[in-house]
């Protein structure tokens, strides 16, 4: 089995550069990450009306610990608060809510129904106090809500049960959620009707003070497979234009009724064929996948290929849509795209090349995408996985005009105030930054709710740590 030096043995900036240059990389990086307020992190954008403070961005995630009719708890406050105290000027979204119960991805996933409203919006209002208490000024805080439905992974009454929602047959990911039949795949009829409840999920995102909603398209879930509905007969399958009908009848529905809601999507630029484990534990292509079913790739299934992807950003734009958030690939199927990481979740598989070129394809992928939209404001993520050297790379690509700013996932679930660190100066503590043990994406895939246990102190001495650690060893 391949291995890999760990990030934290690369000691020197030189360390670092020479490994890039091993594995051939062209990542950008500056050797010194400037602070205060001239520093490129530290510089606003502009969205529309809307000012963002600064460069870096919190990426949504979630928790798995919503209760069972969709408001938050206590650990889903104190993760939005976390984000509220991390320094970023942009929250993309909070993490995925979903428009109705059979779209949820799990059965504490949020779920922004008229019985929840207070709750989601009390969200928001945390994180805005939070932000003032440490920073004082929120005028340039911009925060959004991402909204979804999951599609073929929605699970939404339990745990262990799969109720797909898929937007078409697929030989390699179907078995594994025992869809035998087209009635695991959603009607016209039926996503005409979710199209409405986008509709709703959004106005009422606006009226509780959300400046923008992602209509989310990544991650396999619904918005993203209908973008490889190729086989899909109908008004939303086959060609581009209807494969694109979903997203363009959300946005005319929410123009309609909440015109002053900026716009935005996070979209999984490329993907590749589903992957699973081989008998070495290293990550191959699934032979059952069809590469004609994958948004965003070469004729094999194997490589990056933008050119839809470039159809889809021109399509927001001529929707007037500003705001992107590239990601790629998805958690279910193809994480080491992902989530670039060292140790992978307990249902995946060894890494099938180094991580770094994982975080690479990402970051150039996106670079490509922001030279050809430059009018569009483009959040990057996969940036975790570069660990100490992540403030580095972030500076390079913001001042190199690769993205316009960099959105941080589980970097912040274990440091949660490393951005605020990087624009004051502070020398970043190393005990805190994260190593991509996944124990926050294992632990949910055993039924136990999502946190840093390795490093955060308030998850480290949870009960679930230890059921986590006796689940992992079986
Ligand atoms: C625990 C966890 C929950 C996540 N939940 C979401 C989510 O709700 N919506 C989403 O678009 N991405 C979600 N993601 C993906 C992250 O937003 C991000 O794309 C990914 O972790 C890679 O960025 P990173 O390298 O900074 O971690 C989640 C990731 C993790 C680790
Ligand atoms: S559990 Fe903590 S250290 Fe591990 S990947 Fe998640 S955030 Fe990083």
């Amino acid at each position: 089995m391949p291995t890999y030096p760990r990030i934290a043995s690369l000691k020197t900036f030189d360390d670092f550069q020479s490994r890039l240059r091993e594995l051939e990389l062209q990542l950008p990086a500056d050797e010194v990450v400037e602070s205060g307020p001239a520093s490129p992190l530290a510089q606003s954008g502009q969205v529309g009306e809307l000012t963002i403070g600064n460069r870096f961005c919190i990426l949504p995630m979630e928790g798995w610990d919503g209760t069972k009719d969709g408001k938050p708890t206590d650990l889903t406050r104190r993760r939005w608060k976390n984000f509220g105290i991390s320094g970023a000027k942009l929250m993309w979204g909070g993490e995925a809510v979903a428009v109705r119960h059979d779209g949820r991805a799990n059965p504490n996933q949020l779920c922004l129904t008229e019985n929840n409203l207070s709750e989601i919006g009390g969200l928001r209002e945390l994180l805005i106090a939070a932000h003032a208490e440490r920073f004082g000024n929120t005028d340039d805080l911009v925060v959004g809500l991402q909204l979804t439905h999951s599609g073929r992974f929605a699970r939404p009454n339990e745990k262990a049960k799969a109720e797909p929602r898929a937007a078409q047959r697929n030989p390699a990911l179907d078995p594994r959620l025992n869809i035998n039949d087209d009635s695991g795949v959603m009607t016209d009829d039926e996503l005409k009707s979710l199209i409405d409840d986008f509709v709703v999920a959004s106005v009422r995102a606006a009226k509780l003070g959300y400046q923008f909603v992602d209509v989310k398209h990544c991650h396999g879930y619904l918005g993203h497979e209908l973008l490889s509905g190729v086989d899909r007969r109908g008004e939303f399958g086959g060609s581009f234009e209807n494969r694109t009908r979903f997203l363009r009848e959300i946005v005319a529905g929410i123009r309609a009724e909440a015109p002053e809601l900026e716009l935005g999507v996070r979209l999984s630029i490329y993907d590749f064929l589903p992957y699973r484990k081989s008998e070495s534990g290293v990550g191959e292509p699934d032979p059952a996948g069809d590469p004609r079913l994958v948004f965003g790739s070469n004729s094999r299934g194997d490589g990056v290929e933008l050119s839809e992807p470039i159809r889809f950003l021109d399509l927001m734009q001529s929707l007037g849509m500003k705001l992107i958030c590239t990601t790629a690939g998805s958690p279910y199927y193809t994480p080491h795209l992902q989530r670039p990481a060292f140790f992978p979740p307990s249902d995946g598989y060894q890494p099938p090349e180094a991580p770094l070129i994982g975080v690479d394809r990402q970051i150039e992928a996106t670079a490509e995408l922001k030279k050809r939209f430059p009018a569009m404001f483009v959040v990057g993520s996969g940036y975790t996985y570069l660990q100490d050297w992540l403030p580095n790379v972030a500076q390079a690509v913001i001042r190199n005009g690769w993205a316009d700013s960099i959105g941080l996932g589980r970097m912040v679930l274990s440091y949660p105030d490393l951005p605020a660190d990087v624009l004051e100066g502070t020398q970043l503590a190393r005990k805190k930054v994260c190593r991509t043990f996944s124990d926050c994406t294992t632990a949910p895939r055993k039924g136990i709710i999502s946190g840093c246990y390795p490093l955060d102190p308030f998850y480290k001495n949870l009960p679930e740590r230890k059921e986590l650690l006796a689940l992992k060893k079986e």
